[in-house]
């Protein structure tokens, strides 16, 4: 990239203007506000707003583009600078640290089961097990201990059926799970993953028929099932619901049947940015919730596609009333989270570090290939970095006991 890029503002009307000569001093945020009131940003290689036509190949139209210029690489030569200066002592690196992990950002997925005095280890994923609900009280209060900003239910039930039926019933395994959870550690936020796909005998995330000429989930038949669902997981005490399906209009309805029952308090985090990928595959051991046949590419999204589009489906579920916005995975996709942070400003933004991206240093450090423990905190600390606030990890519990 040249260092000697400039910013200019395109009006609505058509009518170019430079922006800011010097764009260095223009903070992120300015630029981010200004797009977002309609304005669109474009960058060139001109130095003159008078060339901006020869430059107009370069449209990164509503698209923000990092920023460069040569005023303030000049300020910086060594050896007037000197960057190892910030890094020479401990207590300096400290200093100017900005990414520190927080137990109480961090909230930890569990799974729980009917029978009492199980604890089925899940082998994908060591440390991590199916809990009866006795054990589960036992976690939610060792995961209060520790200061975890909360846990998130997964619920296996005994029986499957095509609609997923023990997911919306009031003694479902997930509502005794939450009650239980709530009764260990009332303080502790509970929060409830919104999904069929652990409920349904097909293992996918809603109603399924040929509808489209093809096997598919009804968008819209879903719909209605997730909105008795989650009234069901409000009355049974859940602090918070977490719809996972990718379901278009899930937010609405869901925000619809909770304001309908009474609920108008409980806060909606959205799997808004989900992708359909194979790091989910000790999950869904986990779990016990892979597709009978068939795959999620036709509700997930597809990996390939523009990244712009998550920025449509976040836009989507805060029209619908969303209150935390999830991008998830994380590692593969620290692009989409930096997208989403930077678009939407102050909206409070968590990424899921899914079951494959633990399982895999797991495995490596077990052949004691890579440091469990010091790639664990990068992976966060970059997760972080890229923008998130709000981390969904198995190594919740590690991770506090790490900073100890
Ligand atoms: C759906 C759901 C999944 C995960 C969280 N919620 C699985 C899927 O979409 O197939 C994956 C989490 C992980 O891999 O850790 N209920």
């Amino acid at each position: 990239m040249s260092p000697n890029r400039r910013v200019y503002d395109k009006s609505p009307e058509g009518e170019t203007q430079e922006f800011n000569s010097t764009v260095s001093r223009v903070p992120i945020r300015t630029v981010v506000d200004y797009t977002r009131r309609g304005g669109n940003v474009w960058i060139g290689n001109s130095t003159s707003p008078a060339d901006f036509p020869s430059v107009e190949l370069t449209v990164f139209n509503f698209q923000l583009v990092e920023v460069y210029d040569g005023a303030m690489n000049s300020d910086s030569h060594f050896p007037a600078t000197r960057l190892r200066r910030l890094r020479y002592h401990p207590a300096v690196r400290s200093l100017v640290r900005e990414v520190r992990l927080d137990p109480s950002k961090l909230i930890l997925p569990l799974f729980v089961r009917t029978g009492s005095g199980i604890r089925q280890p899940i082998s994908s994923m060591p440390g991590h097990a199916q809990l009866s609900i006795d054990l589960l009280k036992a976690e939610v209060r060792e995961a209060a201990d520790l200061g975890l900003g909360g846990v998130i239910l997964f619920g296996i039930p005994d029986e499957k059926d095509e609609f997923g039926s023990n997911s919306y019933c009031a003694d479902g395994i997930i509502q005794q799970g939450v009650r239980a959870a709530k009764a260990a550690a009332p303080d502790l936020l509970v929060v409830t993953d919104v999904c069929f796909c652990e409920y349904t005998n097909h293992g996918h995330c809603g109603v399924v028929n040929e509808k489209t000429g093809r096997p598919d989930v009804d968008n819209d038949a879903t719909l209605e099932l997730l909105a008795k669902q989650v009234v069901s997981h409000a009355q049974a005490g859940a602090d918070m619901v977490a719809p996972s399906g990718m379901m278009d209009g899930m937010i609405g309805a869901i925000r619809g049947a909770l304001d309908a029952e009474g609920y108008q308090h409980l806060p909606i985090m959205s799997y808004a940015a989900k992708y359909s990928s194979a790091f989910y595959g000790p999950f869904r051991e986990a779990a016990e919730s892979t597709p009978q046949f068939g795959d999620r590419r036709a509700y997930q999204m597809d990996f390939a596609a523009a990244a712009e589009q998550a920025i449509r489906e976040v836009e989507l579920d805060l029209a619908e009333g969303a209150d935390i916005i999830m991008v998830k995975p994380a590692l593969a996709y620290l692009d989409i989270i930096r997208l989403v942070a930077e678009r939407f400003p102050g909206v409070p933004l968590a990424a899921y570090n899914v079951s494959g991206e633990f399982s895999m240093v797991k495995a490596a450090a077990e052949k004691g290939w890579i440091d469990e423990q010091a790639v664990a905190l990068e992976s966060l600390a970059a997760i972080t970095r890229a923008g998130a606030s709000i981390l969904l990890t198995y190594w919740a519990k590690d991770v506090a006991r790490w900073l100890g």
